[in-house]
C-alpha cells in the first residue's frame, strides 16, 4: 500500500510517498527557515503563505521522484495538529481536495505520534522485538514521554510544563547570538567543551515530579549567565558554556527515562524529534541505557512527511483490522506480564495539545 504523507505544521512543507509504512519511495522537504530568520522566530503568516506556495510542485516532485502517477496513491495522510493553525489548514485542504478527487481514504495524523512512526522507517526489527517502549519526543514544540504498549496503544505519562528541550536549544542559542535554529550549533560547539564547567540547575526531581519536564528555569539561568559575561566570550569559554548546558538539558531527560523504565519494564527505548539528531544526545542514551534505544535516521528525526505517511499506514491497518475483526495492530506487538507493575490507567488514553 502506497501511502502519501503531507506535512505543513509549521515552517516545512513536506511530502513523502512511503510503501507498506515503512519504505520510503520519496522524500521532498520545503523548508521556510530563511524566510522566518530576519524575525527571529516563526511567523504564522508568513509559513501559511510559503506553504501554499510550495504544497502542489512538492507533491508533484515526490510523485516523478518515485517514478508514480497520482493514481498508484492508495491512501493519503496529513498533519491534522498539533501546530500553527493557517499552516495546518493549507495541508489538510490540499489532502482533502486530493482524497476526494482520486477517491482515496484520508487520514488525520497527530504529528507527535508520528515523530515516532519516523524512528520505524527503514526498520529492520520485528515489532515484537521494540514494544513494549518508552518513547520520548523531543522538539522544538513538545518534550513528550509516552508508555506504548504497541504502536496504536499508547498513554502520553510526562510532558514539559513550560518550554520544550528544542525551543531552550532555540532561545539559549538565540541570546548567545546564533540564528534559527540553536539546537545544531550548541551542539556544534558543545563538542570542544567540558559539560562540568558551568554548574547548572537540576530541575524536576523525579521524585517529586514524575515525569513531567520543565526547561525555562535552566533558561534562565543560561539568560543570567551568558548576560554575567562582561567582556565577550572567549572559544573556550563559549563551548564551555555550550557543553554544560547541552549536558543538563540531556540529565533531565535521562533520569525521567530511567524511571519509566524501572516503573514500565520496556523492552526498548525509541527517541524522536528534531533533538533526537543530536549525536552527544544518542551517545550517551546508549551509554546510560542498558536497553536498545531506537531513533530515526538523521533525515527523518526533523519534520518530514514520510513519518506521517508512516503513522497514517499504521492507522489505516489499525482500522481495516479492527473492521475484519482481527488484531487492531496486525502483527505480534504484545503487552507482556511486566505491565502489571505500571498503572495504565493513571493516564488518559486521549489527549489534546496545539
Ligand atoms: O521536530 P522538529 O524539526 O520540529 C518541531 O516539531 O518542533 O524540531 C526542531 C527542533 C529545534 O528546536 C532545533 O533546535 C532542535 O529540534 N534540534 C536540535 C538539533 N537539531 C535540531 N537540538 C539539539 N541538537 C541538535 N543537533
Ligand atoms: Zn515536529
Amino acid at each position: 500500500m502506497i501511502v502519501l504523507g503531507i506535512e505543513s505544521s509549521c515552517d516545512e512543507t513536506a511530502c513523502a510517498l512511503v510503501e507498506n509504512g515503512s519504505k520510503v519511495l520519496s522524500s521532498c522537504i520545503s523548508s521556510q527557515i530563511a524566510r522566518h530568520q530576519p524575525f527571529g522566530g516563526i511567523v504564522p503568516e508568513i509559513a501559511s503563505r510559503e506553504h501554499l506556495t510550495s504544497i502542489s510542485a512538492l507533491a508533484t516532485e515526490a510523485l516523478n521522484l518515485a517514478n508514480l502517477s497520482w493514481q498508484s496513491i492508495d491512501a493519503i495522510a496529513v498533519t491534522q495538529g498539533p501546530g500553527l493553525v493557517g499552516a495546518l489548514l493549507v495541508g489538510i485542504s490540499f489532502a482533502k481536495g486530493l482524497a476526494l478527487s482520486l477517491d482515496r481514504p484520508l487520514i488525520p495524523v497527530d504529528h507527535i505520534h508520528a515523530h515516532i512512526a519516523g524512528a520505524h522507517l527503514g526498520m529492520t526489527q520485528d515489532p515484537g522485538e521494540i514494544y513494549p517502549a518508552i518513547a520520548l519526543v523531543v522538539s522544538g514544540g513538545h518534550t513528550n514521554l509516552y508508555a506504548m504498549r504497541h504502536r496504536l496503544d499508547f498513554r502520553l505519562i510526562g510532558y514539559s510544563q513550560d518550554d520544550a528541550c528544542g525551543e531552550c536549544f532555540d532561545k539559549v542559542g538565540k541570546v548567545l547570538g546564533f540564528t534559527y535554529p540553536g539546537g545544531p550549533k550548541i551542539e556544534q560547539l558543545a563538542k570542544g567543551g567540558s559539560p562540568t564547567a558551568h554548574p547548572m540547575p537540576r530541575m524536576m526531581d523525579a521524585a517529586e515530579n514524575g515525569y513531567m519536564f520543565s526547561y525555562s528555569g535552566l533558561k534562565t539561568h543560561m539568560v543570567n549567565l551568558i548576560r554575567r559575561q562582561k567582556a565577550e566570550l572567549s572559544p573556550s569559554d563559549l563551548a564551555d558554556v555550550c557543553a554544560s548546558f547541552q549536558q543538563a538539558a540531556f540529565s533531565q531527560i535521562s533520569r525521567k527515562i530511567s524511571l519509566a523504565i524501572q516503573e514500565f519494564q520496556p523492552r526498548s527505548v525509541i527517541i524522536a524529534g528534531g533533538v533526537s539528531a543530536n549525536q552527544a544526545f544518542r551517545e550517551r542514551l546508549a551509554k546510560e541505557i542498558s536497553l536498545p534505544v531506537y531513533c530515526p535516521e538523521l533525515q527523518y528525526c526533523g519534520d518530514n512527511g514520510a513519518m506521517i505517511a508512516a503513522m497514517g499506514y499504521q492507522i489505516l491497518l489499525g482500522k481495516l483490522s479492527a473492521a475484519n475483526g482481527t488484531s487492531a495492530t496486525n502483527d505480534n506487538e504484545v503487552a507482556t506480564d511486566s505491565l502489571a507493575k505500571f498503572d495504565w490507567d493513571a493516564y488518559p488514553k486521549y489527549h489534546f495539545q496545539i
